[in-house]
């Protein structure tokens, strides 16, 4: 009656390891690749379980999010840790900002929404970012005038070698322009280290809207609304993303595919002096930031494909899955752009999504 329960021997109690598991479903870009062990995290004591565990403990790991930024170009050997820690609260209402808390697994537009839905204004014009909660201070993800930098309060991990939590602060995620500590793997750096288990934001009260983005500013001009409210900025955002971004849900995708590289003045003015045109913004600092999309543009790039891999029509800088791409082709693409653009502009692109 009182037989033992024996667990088969790859589970650990509230632990599932799923062998071979196709990709495809789980990268934004729709390129296939196989994992040959994927673990669901669903708490973060998932981590500690996986940490514990006698085989998994010492493999290499992957974490991988909603997928939304990153190029599969082979299977993946490394144990694949998918994160899909769940819910949303408010974790308290300060007289300056509201602090609220996000699983990492929760989808990043689900938030935005649900932040408006509750009367918590600030993400607003960070709409339809595809990806998870959890990878968005990864590459600090950024749109009209906002990164997320700006609205993070704090970021919780669990260590991959200790399966410890911790909570840090924004000030020590060395956030940079598409960039944070998660992405390094150097000293000091966090990549495959750590997993972002959940996310706290910091909307301040009272709200402003970030308007001064050109799109923006013409939907202003054609409404008549001159001060649109958060949920007027939110539907403008979506409106204008979806007209030139492609849904990654109808035609794979990773977003921006390049940085927009940053250059000193002179620089810039080197590159005005050939291009007139080049589309730049002047930074704070005195440095200079290309539009990337409007170079590879220059350089006749849209439309133009490798394989299944394509230049997106309406947004020269996303590159696109045609259906059947493998990621071979989309790096065989971007190199090619890489070296046109270096060849007419002597400027090198630098990939946003990271290539496995
Ligand atoms: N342009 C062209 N041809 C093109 C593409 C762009 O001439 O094919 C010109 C545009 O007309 C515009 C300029 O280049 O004058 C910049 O283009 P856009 O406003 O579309 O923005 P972006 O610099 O290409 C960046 C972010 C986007 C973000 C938008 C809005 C990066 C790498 N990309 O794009 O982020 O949504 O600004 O803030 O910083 C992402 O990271 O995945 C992403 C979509």
């Amino acid at each position: 009656m009182s037989a033992a329960l024996s667990l088969p021997s790859n589970e650990a109690p509230g632990l599932v390891i799923e062998t071979d598991v196709n990709l495809k479903p789980y990268n934004s870009f729709a390129l296939p690749a196989v994992a040959r062990r994927l673990v669901r995290i669903r708490e973060a004591a998932d981590v500690r379980r996986v940490v514990d565990h006698p085989e998994l403990g010492r493999a290499p790991k992957f974490v991988l999010g909603g997928g939304s930024n990153l190029v599969l170009t082979r299977d993946v050997d490394a144990v694949v840790l998918k994160v899909e820690i769940p819910g949303i609260r408010l974790l308290e209402a300060r007289e300056d900002a509201w602090i609220v808390e996000a699983g990492a697994g929760v989808a990043w537009h689900a938030l935005v929404q649900w932040t408006l839905d509750h009367g918590y204004p600030g993400l607003e014009n960070l709409a339809l970012i595809p990806g998870t909660v959890g990878a968005a201070p990864v590459q600090n993800i950024g749109a009209y005038g906002i990164e997320v930098k700006d609205r993070l309060e704090a970021v919780e991990v669990m260590d991959l070698v200790t399966g410890r939590p911790a909570l840090l602060p924004a000030a020590v995620c060395r956030f940079g322009y598409r960039d944070s500590v998660f992405k390094h793997d150097g000293f000091g750096g966090l990549a495959g280290k750590s997993v972002i288990t959940r996310v706290r934001l910091r909307l301040p009260r009272p709200w402003r809207p970030v308007l001064g983005y050109l799109e923006l500013e013409r939907k202003m001009a054609e409404t008549g609304i001159a001060a649109p409210d958060a949920r007027q900025i939110f539907d403008w955002i979506v409106a204008v993303r979806r007209a030139k971004l492609p849904d990654p849900a109808a035609i794979g995708n990773a977003g921006s595919f390049f940085k927009n590289p940053v250059v000193t003045a002179e620089q810039c003015r080197d590159i005005i002096g050939r291009d007139p045109g080049i589309v730049h913004y002047p930074m704070a600092d005195g440095s200079v930031k290309l539009a990337a999309g409007w170079m590879i543009d220059a350089c006749g790039w849209k439309g133009k494909s490798v394989g299944g891999a394509a230049v997106y029509d309406k947004q020269a800088l996303v590159l696109v899955n045609k259906g059947d791409a493998r990621g071979a082709e989309v790096v065989t693409l971007a190199r090619a752009i890489q070296e046109s653009v270096y060849g007419r502009f002597g400027i090198r692109l630098e990939p946003e999504p990271v290539v496995v």
